[in-house]
């Protein structure tokens, strides 16, 4: 690779703190930083040393000098056909009067909030309310069920939660609260108070005495609250937010305050061009990271209006988000591929149907990108499609193309480039060489991690160094857990996991937390669960039990209502989202002699291929059973 983005990029790795000191300008400082980066205890990275910032200062309070009457926050749900448009000065009204009911339940600087709420301006209120006082939030996917919120509660040990009584989803009820209850019952750690959105959505919503708080009689009690910003250190907690790995326990990825903001404000600028008074519709949720970066804290600090969607793709109809890119102006989208594959899916007429000029560019992430796909969605709107690469622990992208420094040409299927910041390299599995042109290596990350990335993993410093920078002996490298290639002109591909997560129309998910809830089935003896190919979402979860009572799946009908109850038991304690599309059941799993579980074969077998080396297998039949299982159907 060669231009004016290459030059950018090895200035952001060779002369790194000269860079980030000038990226660092893009946001307010209440107290300058002594040092760029502080990497005396590698690997981890400390940002701007001594700095004093806040999130929510930033997002809101810089600009109420030039564009207090600006749109900040428009909500949009289709679910309850409702449209509310906060500006800048009435979203910081409203982040006041949400800082100040936190304040009043004794919420303090580093107490952690978890917030389990639907896509309704509340959420995004309390998010930024936590940032404003030093609070630490820890927003958990509504799509998770009773169990993660548990174990997630449990670790976070929130002082607060705040909810809903229900969501809506494709028009059906959603009753977080009693999702909520039922974990709070399974707690070891209890929240203290709960306070509740009261959509007068669930009639029936229980509610605690003493503990359960209504959020709109706290909201009329701060009518004029003015809660001063906590200025915080830079690498002060700003939140937690949970993510999948190999083992059944999530990790609570922790973000910083000051490289957060300056990585989120130095993105929107280069890679998202996202000019202030400009609107960027981002379509995922408020509970996953693009979420956090891209629908709350990026274009808000980049003095964007940001659309907050409530809602489906497909309805009313597959033309709502090209309607509400023509109401509301939209110049930035960000959304998955497995969405854009939901809209192929529809009348293409839906598109032209709509005055989409205002769009300039569209960026997709969270999953791979087919090239049918990205070519489809370019032709479709004729506007630059970016695919772009990156996880929850970086919390913006490690690989895309940047447009703000150069319009480097698109080729379907690659993310590009590493994003500035990212010395980024390709290592093969044996040795932690680098792999050549065109050869699979794993991608990693030398560190230091740029800023904006994970700290640490919450409460749990070696997990952090122990899971993300072991993968070679001989090296200390940040792996992604990710397979890439890249090609003779420097464009990336990425070529699937290197562990044992899946990932399900772009939510990521571990295939040892899916079978960790089927054990919880009394008939189920043992499960493996691999992710198999799906042309539409990418990979589907399919699970392969081993019963403890044969006699109770005899024939037929009782076959088919077992795997019916393993799917309510996933629903249950996982989510939706986690629920496999097949449960097979087999008299024993494919191991080897030590007894581990050969996913992969597994997985092989169920997307139809070869699978691989078996000389460690310790029963050859336990394979002819999985190949008779999905043969049967
Ligand atoms: O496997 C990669 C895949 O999603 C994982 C990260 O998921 P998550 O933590 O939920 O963060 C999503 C942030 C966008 C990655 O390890 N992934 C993400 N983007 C892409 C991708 N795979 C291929 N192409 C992408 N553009």
């Amino acid at each position: 690779m060669a231009g004016e983005y290459a030059a950018f990029h090895r200035r952001s790795i060779e002369q790194r703190d000269a860079f980030w000191r000038e990226q660092a300008q893009l946001v307010h400082w209440h107290r300058p930083f002594s040092q760029v980066l502080d990497y005396s205890r590698p690997p981890f990275a400390r940002w701007f040393v001594d700095g004093q910032t806040n999130l929510c200062f930033n997002a809101i309070d810089r600009h109420l000098d030039t564009r207090a009457d600006q749109a900040a926050l428009v909500y949009v749900s289709t679910e309850v056909d409702q449209e509310k448009r906060y500006s800048f000065a009435e979203l910081h009204v409203e982040v006041n009067r949400c800082a100040a009911i936190l304040q009043s339940l004794g919420v303090a600087r580093g107490d952690r909030v978890l917030v389990y709420m639907p896509m309704i301006p509340e959420a995004v209120f309390t998010m930024l309310a936590c940032a404003r006082i030093g609070a630490v939030h820890s927003v958990v996917f509504g799509g998770f069920a009773s169990h993660s919120l548990a174990t997630r509660i449990d670790d976070a040990r929130p002082k607060v939660v705040v909810s809903a009584d229900a969501g809506m989803r494709a028009g059906k009820v959603v009753p977080y609260k009693h999702l909520l209850d039922e974990a709070i019952r399974a707690s070891a750690h209890p929240p203290e108070k709960v306070v509740l959105v009261d959509r007068g959505l669930d009639p029936g919503m229980p509610r605690t005495p003493g503990r359960d708080l209504d959020y709109a009689q706290l909201h009329a009690a701060h009518a004029n609250a003015d809660v001063p910003v906590v200025w915080q250190e830079s690498n002060e907690p700003s939140y937690i937010l949970y993510t999948s790995g190999t083992t059944g326990k999530p990790k609570g990825v922790q973000r910083d305050v000051g490289g957060y903001a300056v990585a989120l404000a130095a993105s929107m600028k280069h890679v998202y061009c996202g000019r202030p008074g400009q609107t960027m519709f981002t379509t995922s949720d408020i509970g996953w990271v693009v979420g956090h970066s891209y629908i709350v804290y990026g274009p808000l600090i980049a003095g964007m209006t940001t659309i907050l969607y409530e809602g489906l793709p497909i309805r009313p109809d597959a033309g709502i988000w090209w309607r509400i890119v023509q109401d509301c102006r939209v110049n930035v989208m960000f959304s998955s591929p497995t969405a854009i594959r939901v809209l192929k899916k529809q009348d293409a007429a839906h598109l032209s149907r709509h005055d989409i000029s205002s769009l300039e560019r569209l960026f997709l992430a969270g999953e791979p990108l087919d090239e049918s796909t990205h070519r489809w969605i370019s032709d479709a709107l004729r506007i630059p499609v970016i695919d772009h690469y990156w996880q929850t622990e970086t919390g913006w992208p490690i690989l895309t193309a940047v447009p703000g420094v150069e319009q480097t040409p698109i080729r379907f299927g690659s993310p590009s480039f590493a994003a500035f910041g990212y010395d980024l390299r390709l290592l093969r599995e044996a040795d932690a060489s680098e792999a050549g042109v065109g050869e699979k290596g794993v991608v990693a990350i030398v560190p230091p991690l740029p800023p904006g990335c994970m700290s640490t993993i919450w409460g749990d410093d070696e997990r952090f160094v122990r899971t993300y920078f072991s993968t070679f002996s001989t090296r200390q490298v940040y792996s992604t857990f990710d397979w890439g290639v890249r090609d003779a002109d420097g464009y990336h591909f990425i070529l699937g996991r290197t562990d044992d997560v899946i990932n399900v129309a772009g939510h990521r998910l571990g295939t040892r937390e899916i079978e960790e809830a089927i054990s919880a089935h009394p008939n189920v003896a043992e499960v493996a669960v691999v992710g198999m190919a799906d042309q539409l979402k990418g990979q589907l979860p399919i699970a392969f039990a081993v019963v403890k009572d044969a006699a109770q799946i005899a024939d037929a009908a009782q076959c088919a209502a077992a795997e019916k109850e393993v799917m309510a038991t996933v629903d249950r304690l996982l989510g939706a989202i986690a629920r496999p599309g097949r449960v097979h059941f087999v008299n024993m799993l494919p191991k080897t002699r030590s007894g581990k579980l050969l996913r992969r074969s597994i997985q092989a077998l169920a997307e139809g291929r070869d699978p691989g080396d078996l000389t460690t297998l310790e029963d050859p039949t336990a394979l002819d059973q999985i190949r008779a299982a999905l043969q049967g159907g």
